[in-house]
């Protein structure tokens, strides 16, 4: 039989069939009901290794240590079921298996392989998507939706969704116009893929256009009530809007009431909160003791080594909070994981991990040199951290901010010059005021009376 995009596969019942259609549209809307339907499939035909599979990649994309273990033991029933007769599904099972061995590329190549035979398949679309996304390989993310988009009909129950991903492929490779522009006809074809809604939204923050970021968000809000954590991310966007335009009581209020209204321990929304709060102290307000539970969780995450892109985020939550040991054991297992260098994971760790940690913890004791030193090292192999732009901003606006408070102003220019390159030439309110703080600086400093 086949499933809703037309593709073969090898359930035997409808009614699994249909709770398998419901899981892949669900998963595409970043819906919070994927799991059940998942795990309604794995109840009615627990024979069926793709699905466990599929239960293990979810797992591995959210990064944290126990989880793993759960991806081991879907991974061990896949391997136990009969071995499907669909090359397609064997390939979910391989990808699998090579994560968790640690080649987490080789695993996202796997997922690809299935597209070059079946590009129509939208959940190896979105699983090679996300794994893309989280080990920050933006080539990638566009080639491979250009490979498989013009097989895409708009009758195809995907064809919204697959434009939300195009969209912030094209967004991230720095295409704003034909961002903004596919963005919005993803949405209208997929009302509820806040992932295309959320494109849109990257791609005004990118060009400093935060009253059409706003008004682009605003009265959408039901696009992205149905999701899983997704849906504080994306509030998350709309703070990083309200505070470039100077909010600061919106943000304080959305941080509390939305962004942070479920105090997890996943680590995009760690990375949602600590990023934001960062950004709010390098503007010099007052986050009270919001570092508090933030630095909690994380201090329980130092022996994690999952993703460097967490770890990066824990960092900030354990500077702002002040956690002096568990800075020193996360950078101590960090150490460990570089020099092991057995996994994809662990190369990330090395470069540019190991350079923009000791950055923040230098940051974090004042010393500026220092920090600006290791950061602006790591600065050229940031992408490889993962995440978007947007996410990695925070550690470029400290790696600026860290060249300021030395005295580097020549050398945080050129990377403000270069950021706002990478933005398609919009000068958003971070960049002004550093600017700004850079001309005032050299200005004094002309201003000294020679000795
Ligand atoms: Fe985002």
């Amino acid at each position: 039989m086949n499933d809703i995009f037309g593709t073969e596969v090898s359930l035997e019942t409808t009614a699994a069939r249909d709770s398998w259609n419901k899981m892949q549209m669900a998963f595409l809307a970043h819906s919070a009901a994927t799991p059940n339907h998942l795990a309604d499939v794995l109840e009615r035909e627990p024979g069926f290794a793709a699905a466990h599979a599929v239960k293990g990649l979810f797992y591995m994309m959210l990064g944290k240590r126990e989880l793993i273990e759960v991806a081991i033991e879907a991974n061990k029933t896949a391997q136990s079921c009969p071995k499907s007769p669909l090359k397609r599904e064997r390939s979910f099972v391989r990808a699998l298996n090579l994560w968790l061995a640690g080649h987490m590329i080789q695993a996202r190549d796997e997922v690809e392989t299935i597209l070059i035979a079946t590009p129509t398949d939208s959940l190896a679309m979105k699983i090679s998507h996300a794994m893309s996304f989280i080990m920050g390989d933006r080539q990638m993310m566009r080639r491979s939706l250009e490979s498989v988009l013009p097989s895409y009909d708009p009758t195809h129950k995907a064809s919204g969704y697959i434009k939300g991903c195009y969209a912030f492929a094209l967004e991230e490779t720095g295409d704003y116009t034909r961002a903004e522009e596919i963005g919005r006809e993803g949405v209208l074809q997929a009302p509820d893929d806040a992932w295309g809604l959320h494109a849109v939204a990257h791609v005004y923050d990118m060009t400093a256009q935060t009253t059409k970021g706003l008004d682009w968000l605003t009265g959408r809000e039901k696009s992205w009530a149905h999701c899983n954590n997704f849906r504080y991310h994306v509030w998350w966007h709309k703070a990083l809007m309200l505070l470039e335009s100077g909010h600061i009581d919106q943000v304080m209020d959305l941080y509390d009431t939305e962004i942070r209204a479920d105090k997890t321990d996943d680590y995009r929304d760690i990375s949602n909160a600590t990023a934001l709060l960062s950004r709010l102290e390098l503007y010099g307000h007052n986050v009270g003791n919001r570092w508090e539970e933030l630095a909690a969780f994380s201090e329980n995450r130092t022996e994690d080594g999952c993703l460097i892109f967490a770890d990066l985020h824990y960092m900030l939550a354990l500077m702002g909070g002040n956690r002096k040991d568990a800075i020193r054991k996360i950078m101590a297992r960090m150490q460990r994981d570089a020099a092991r260098n057995g996994s994809d994971s662990d190369r990330v760790m090395a470069s540019p991990g190991l350079s923009a940690m000791s950055g923040l913890e230098a940051f974090s004791e004042a010393d500026f040199t220092g920090a600006f030193a290791n950061l602006s090292a790591a600065r050229s192999q940031m992408q490889l951290a993962g995440g978007s732009h947007a996410q990695r901003d925070i550690f470029e606006r400290i790696t600026i901010d860290a060249g300021i408070r030395s005295g580097a102003f020549a050398q945080a220019e050129a990377i403000l010059k270069d950021r706002q390159t990478n933005r398609g030439g919009a000068e958003d309110n971070f960049a002004s005021v550093r600017f700004q703080m850079i001309s005032d600086a050299r200005g004094d400093a002309q201003k000294q009376p020679a000795e």
